[in-house]
């Protein structure tokens, strides 16, 4: 074929019978070298497609290896997180088995300060307060008072003054408050024996009350939420107010019966609460003591979710949460509304173990303790702070 075409291109051409082959042989051997070329290459191609193959072949094995690994360090990770609870569940077994705690030093001065004592160290706290920069550091010291009523309740001093009375508010709707001159009268009574009983106008509702600067700043049990301003001094109510929040939900989702939390700090009074409109965060509120009266609202950006308590220390919001099940409390979310603290620069405070969840946490900023209620038993935290810039 290839030899007919030669042939015929020679004819073409009109060249001699010498000349002819001459140039046959000259194209034939081009010819064969350009098959040559081509057989070679088709060869190369080959290769490629098989390395190509056989690289395919094995990028398919590296990413099954790959899923594979993904899975056992899946598995892995599983493992640790299961073991990681069961050590946090033993040790919160000892804890309650030993009462010791391993991080925390149980301060036993911590009651025993005198009031004078009390009242000298404050003074100097207060002036240094009125620039109102602390934030909390950690949580230096517990003691366990007593246990006194029912799982729920509240316990406080009168924050905003420096009177030494302490104030108990047992169960989360009742209409008798006890007021101890002293929380060594307290601790030293049998049950509430020793306690001046002072019989609210109305029933309370839930938790979250304060005590301010002599008077007690109460939620009314009921469908409407009112804050109710009552003298502790000649016995009446000073004031009142509709909360003025639509379709209100429980602000903390472990603990239910609250749904307006008011916190007395350096700054004065407020409340936390939340809405159907914004169902899962919390709001605060900052109220004007004298008249009741809303200043100002924010959207904080806490859930409610697994929320049992919240506290405030120079108008920021430390939210307390814990699980279902009670396990370690922990602040683990935090507004602050002067937007000097987040959430992300506020240190992970764990407080030790001890009953149940707390179903209130009341922070006195002269003596810098909070007051908290868990399962019926009253504990004082003392707390380290530290200044809010310097981060
Ligand atoms: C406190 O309240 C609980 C129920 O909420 C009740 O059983 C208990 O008797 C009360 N304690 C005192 C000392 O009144
Ligand atoms: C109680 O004291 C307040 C001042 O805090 C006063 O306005 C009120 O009239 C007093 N009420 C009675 C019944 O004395």
């Amino acid at each position: 074929m290839r030899f007919l075409l030669l042939l015929l291109l020679a004819n073409l051409l009109g060249l001699s019978g010498a000349q002819n082959q001459a140039l046959m042989d000259y194209l034939e051997r081009r010819l064969l070298a350009i098959e040559d070329r081509i057989s070679t290459w088709h060869e190369q191609s080959n290769r490629y497609a098989s390395d190509l193959r056989e690289f395919k072949q094995q990028m398919v094995a590296l990413l099954e290896n790959l899923d594979k690994d993904k899975d056992t360090l899946r598995a892995d990770l599983s493992g640790v997180s299961t073991r990681v609870e069961r050590v946090e569940r033993e040790m919160d077994y000892l804890e309650t088995q030993n009462g010791a705690q391993p991080c925390v030093d149980v301060d036993d001065k911590l009651v025993e300060q005198d009031v004078t004592v009390v009242k000298e160290r404050n003074k100097a706290k207060y002036a240094k307060l009125t620039d109102c920069r602390d934030m909390i550091s950690s949580i230096k010291a517990m003691k366990i008072l007593k246990r006194v009523g029912g799982p729920k309740g509240m316990w406080t001093k009168d924050v905003g003054s420096s009177s030494a009375k302490v104030y108990i508010f047992n169960g989360t709707s009742k209409d008798t408050l006890y007021e101890f001159n002293s929380i060594r009268d307290f601790t030293s009574s049998a049950g509430l024996s020793r306690g001046r009983s002072i019989g609210l106008p109305y029933p309370w509702g839930g938790t979250g009350h304060a005590i301010y600067n002599g008077y007690a700043y109460y939620i009314k049990k009921g469908k409407e939420f009112q804050v109710i301003k009552y003298d502790l001094r000649n016995g009446s109510v000073v004031d009142s107010a509709v909360f003025p929040a639509q379709d209100q939900v429980p602000v903390y989702s472990l603990t239910p019966e609250t749904y307006i939390d008011l916190a007395a700090d350096e700054e004065g009074l407020w409340a936390m609460y939340a809405t159907r409109e914004n169902e899962r965060n919390i709001c605060l509120a900052k109220m004007d003591a004298g008249t009741l009266d809303i200043e100002q609202t924010w959207d904080t950006p806490c859930p409610r979710e697994n929320a049992e308590a919240a506290f405030v220390i120079c108008g920021t919001v430390y939210v307390v949460y814990n699980t279902k099940l009670p396990s370690r409390s922990r602040v683990q979310c935090v507004f602050d509304v002067s937007d000097m603290v987040t959430t992300d620069d506020a240190p992970l405070v764990y407080f030790p173990k001890r009953y149940g969840a707390h179903s209130s946490l009341k922070y006195n900023p002269l003596e810098q303790l909070i007051y908290a209620w868990d399962d019926g038993y009253q504990i004082l935290y003392k707390l380290v702070m530290k200044k809010k810039l310097e981060l």
